[in-house]
């Protein structure tokens, strides 16, 4: 049995989020196999035992498929190794965007996603700033969903209300952003009417709130295409904004995103490790901030069944 009963199991998506949460959890990654036969289909092996463990599997699912396969695999290898229970640590929980049937014909991706995640046996999903709280509902199993709040709030401090506007760059983002604004000092809140002409394409239609030589801090859950925030900040600076910053749970960068943002009129770029990439990135304005302390304690408040709730700020 590993230390404490707790087994700590990744993915390849989340390699070096699991390694710093295991430090902090002071609990070794248990050896898991994830790899691909020739042809490309994932193949994956606890290469230990797990029999009776609280087993936490540590994946996000952004793109590819192969992510969310890995972590369908890795649960399923852990039901059939009879874990005691098993909690899937999605950092970043994809899919999420097609979360209603807002269209003709179209699927709800995230419904579909939460029902494959519990038909492999999972018994509870431990998230970051799901891209709708009610998401949540889609699963019958208990759903942790965690808000990077602390981790802002360690970065940012407190900020002066005299100065500082947070802005949401869409209604959705309002809720989140007046929770943030709270906490970094009571700060007002500027919200942007922001308009999708087709998926990606964002337009500012109206900015409603005092932005004139104020200092701003855009704060959305998700960097994408970086398309919302790049003509967030561009409207922003035409109205008169002193300094701009932002602040996203999840940075996705697909497209040119930071080639985008490099040149955005935008003073620093604030995201977390919740998605890992690849490639380096080549942005002195990015700062880059670890969830991996909040995960790692509330897996420890998971598994001794502690209230998670004191970590809901
Ligand atoms: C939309 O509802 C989300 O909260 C983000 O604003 C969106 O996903 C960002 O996408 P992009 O960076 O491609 O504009």
């Amino acid at each position: 049995m590993k230390k404490k009963g707790i087994t700590l199991i990744h993915g390849n998506a989340s390699a070096n989020l699991a390694e710093e949460i295991s430090r902090h959890l002071n609990i070794p990654l248990t050896d898991v196999l994830v790899t691909k036969f020739k042809d490309g289909e994932i193949r994956v092996q606890i290469k230990e035992n797990i029999r009776g463990s609280d087993v936490f599997i540590i994946q996000s699912t952004n793109p590819p498929a192969d992510n969310l396969l890995e972590l369908l695999f890795l649960a399923d290898a852990a039901k059939r190794a009879s874990a005691k229970r098993i909690t899937a640590v999605i950092p970043y929980f994809g899919y999420a965007r097609q979360d209603r049937k807002d269209q003709p014909r179209v699927p709800i991706s995230a419904k579909v996603v939460a029902d494959l995640i519990e038909a492999v046996g999972v018994d509870r999903v431990l998230t970051l700033d799901l891209h709708a709280d009610q998401i949540q509902g889609f699963f019958d199993v208990p759903v942790d969903n965690l808000f990077v709040t602390p981790v802002m709030k360690e970065y940012f401090g407190e900020l002066d209300a005299k100065e500082w506007t947070v802005v949401a760059p869409d209604v959705g983002a309002t809720k989140r952003a007046r929770a943030i604004a709270r906490k970094l000092g009571n700060l007002p809140l500027a919200l942007i009417d922001k308009r999708r002409p087709e998926p990606n394409v964002a337009e500012v239609l109206h900015v409603i709130g005092n932005v004139e030589n104020k200092r701003l801090l855009i704060l959305d859950d998700i960097i994408d295409t970086g398309n919302t925030i790049v003509v967030a900040a561009q409207k922003l600076k035409e109205l008169g904004a002193l300094e701009i910053k932002v602040a996203a749970a999840h940075a996705l960068f697909s497209d040119n995103a930071e080639e985008k943002l490099c040149k955005a009129p935008l003073d620093e770029v604030v995201i977390t490790n919740s998605i890992e990439h690849k490639r380096k990135f080549n942005m002195k304005k990015l700062k880059i901030l670890s969830v991996a302390p909040l995960l790692a304690e509330a897996i420890r408040r998971i598994h001794e069944e502690e209230s998670v709730s004191a970590l809901f700020i």
